[in-house]
């Protein structure tokens, strides 16, 4: 399987952006998924022309109704888009999002249609307290969806999120070990079909050695995959 490179823009990206987006597009360059704010999802799915994966950065629950705001995982599906980012960490932090509503966006993801990558991390207070594997499976527990299908799990220890800092390649490896082994207790054989993805701090430079990892099928990537240049560079590290 390929790798597959899953570009997460955050709160970033004006309408001048979609040219980025329209390089990444025309370099052809295998699995590459995008996740723009919502509002250029629309001009994203047009530009790129079939050439990218373009995705949301979170959805609601619920299919429609009174939450002002909100996107649901219909209206992404109805934009073109292809997947959703489900519990990522700063929406844990910023919006208080638990773990059950995680799995709601989850399945709602599921049922519109559209890949879910789901991201569970430990902080660096529990890393040092030894808490990690803990951690991992108190989230999987809580947030995992009554099926397996079209889900990715991205593993993105919260301390190495825009910081620069990366867990040794043997940590990275014993956290995607420990979830391919709580997906397989979960999910039986379908456990085993769900990909791992590696985030934080992904760069050019370390993007090679992360996809080596065994059971690491991919990165999420913050703030290297705001510009063509800087998300095809790791693109084609990937072996
Ligand atoms: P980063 O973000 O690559 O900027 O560390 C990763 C993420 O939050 O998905």
């Amino acid at each position: 399987m390929p790798a597959l490179i899953v570009g997460n823009w955050k709160m970033n990206g004006l309408g001048e952006d979609i040219a980025e987006i329209a390089a990444m597009a025309g370099a052809g360059a295998g699995s590459l998924w995008i996740a723009p704010p919502f509002t250029l999802i629309d001009r994203a799915v047009i530009v790129s022309a079939g050439a990218l994966t373009i995705g949301g950065q979170d959805c609601h629950a619920a299919t429609h109704g009174a939450h002002t705001g909100c996107v649901s995982a219909a209206m992404l599906a109805d934009l073109g888009a292809g997947f959703v980012i489900v519990g990522h960490s700063e929406r844990r932090r910023d919006n208080g999002e638990r773990d059950e509503d995680v799995r709601a966006k989850a399945m709602a993801g599921q049922a519109a249609g559209l890949q879910v990558i789901l991201c569970i991390g430990e902080t660096r207070a529990q890393r040092d307290a030894g808490d990690t594997e803990a951690v991992l499976a108190a989230q999987l527990d809580g947030s995992l969806p009554d099926n397996a299908d079209a889900l990715i799990i991205a593993y993105e220890p919260v301390w190495a999120i825009g910081t620069g800092l990366t867990p040794t390649l043997a940590d990275v490896a014993a956290a995607h070990a420990f979830i391919r082994q709580r997906l397989a207790a979960r999910y039986g054989g379908a456990g085993h079909g769900v990909r791992l993805l590696y985030g934080g701090s992904v760069t050019p430079a370390n993007a090679a050695d992360l996809l080596r990892v065994e059971e690491v099928g991919g990165v999420l990537v913050g703030g290297a995959s705001l510009t063509a240049q800087s998300l095809l560079a790791i693109a084609a590290a990937a072996p």
